[in-house]
């Protein structure tokens, strides 16, 4: 997130990194919807295109060349499709490429919106879009996720496997600091900031977290600093949504209850996230939530309205937030008057038909 540092005059610079599997479609629309939004509001971006993903690593056996990171540290903002690949055995896309970029750009906040659009379906009987309006705040370079552990006699009986959790107090504060300036920036009549944790069990390392949060609670007056624990914040996010404003949290439970969020708000088709380093300079990566969903590609089945959400975030972040709210309205008007269903082959249009109808909306 170049925020500060971002000049006016200056194209935006965005890294696109289709991936694999339907990433490369659904990025796509998102850049169609980022060419017809720049039109209109009048300013202008460059697009580079990066072939990281399973593809590449098959051919080549490298996920992220040499010096890759180095370069995409010169642009604004990555834009990333979807990585995951059937003949790439499981976490080397995961860990070589996603983690590695959230780690070494320090991507320290994974900003997930939990928003029911109109239209959409949710799974929760009796909920609408005025009860599913949430934003949670995931920690994104600590925690399990830090690679600390090993074997002891491993692939015998005795075998013996340990994975920590690694917290520090710089990494919990600027999470949580952030958490409350992105609470009163939304300013939702509820102004309240939920830590959630499990401090009754994880003694050590969660009550960094909660001292660290009163501390900084005290200097956000105007901001509830409110509490749960994990598994009781799994159970009101399905019975009473609307109690949420803004939940800051660890980085595994974020994990976890961000799929939970996402299927409330109608799935993967529709969820976004961003990996942001909202340092001056920083570069951040917008993403849709979901997978590279490898049977669907080139169907013009896949949804990509996750994608142009992605491409909303990207946006707000990037010194444009009047282009990102109107692809907001726009993504809208199409889930509710438009779009059949938002699952897979069953939008009652193709991939690039729902793009082209969100920037009709515009
Ligand atoms: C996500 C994903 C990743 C994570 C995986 C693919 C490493 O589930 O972005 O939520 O666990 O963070
Ligand atoms: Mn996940």
């Amino acid at each position: 997130m170049r925020g500060s540092l971002l000049n006016a005059n200056q194209p935006l610079r965005i890294a696109v990194i289709g991936g694999d599997g339907t990433g490369p479609e659904v990025a796509a629309e998102g850049i169609k919807v980022l060419q017809a939004v720049s039109k209109l509001d009048g300013f202008k971006y460059e697009t580079v295109d990066f072939d990281f993903g399973g593809d590449r690593y098959l051919r080549t056996g490298e996920v992220l060349p040499e010096g890759a990171v180095e370069e995409l540290k010169k642009f604004d903002a990555i834009f990333l499709g979807a990585v995951g690949h059937p003949d790439v055995q499981p976490g080397i896309l995961e860990k070589g490429l996603l983690l590695e970029l959230r780690f070494q750009l320090d991507q320290y906040i994974n900003l997930r919106p939990v928003k029911l659009f109109p239209g959409v379906e949710t799974p929760l009987a009796g909920k609408g879009p005025d009860d599913i309006d949430f934003v949670v705040v995931r920690e994104n370079t600590e925690d399990l996720y830090c690679g600390v552990g090993g074997y002891l006699k491993k692939h015998t009986p005795d075998e013996v496997a340990s994975q920590t959790a690694l917290y520090t107090r710089k990494g919990c504060e600027r999470c949580i600091r952030w958490a409350f300036e992105f609470t009163r920036r939304r300013n939702n009549p509820k102004k309240m900031l939920t830590l959630v944790a499990k401090t009754n069990v994880l003694t050590y390392g969660h009550d960094l977290w909660w001292r660290t949060f009163q501390e900084v609670a005290k200097e956000y007056s105007d901001i509830k600093a409110d509490y749960n624990h994990v598994d009781a914040c799994c159970m009101w996010m399905v019975k009473n949504p609307e109690y949420y404003d803004v939940i800051v949290t660890t980085n595994m439970f974020g994990d976890i209850i961000t799929d939970l969020g996402g299927i409330l708000q109608g799935g993967m088709g529709v969820a976004a996230g961003g990996n942001l380093n909202p340092e001056p300079g920083g570069t951040s990566m917008y993403e849709p939530m979901g997978g590279s969903a490898p049977k669907y590609t080139g169907t013009g089945k896949i949804n990509p309205v996750a994608a142009i959400n992605a491409m909303s975030m990207l946006l707000e972040h990037s010194g444009q937030p009047k282009s990102a709210e109107r692809i907001q309205q726009a993504i809208q008007t199409v889930t509710g008057t438009k779009m059949k269903s938002q699952a897979a082959g069953k939008m009652g249009y193709t991939t690039s038909e729902v793009g082209d109808l969100v920037c009709e909306a515009l």
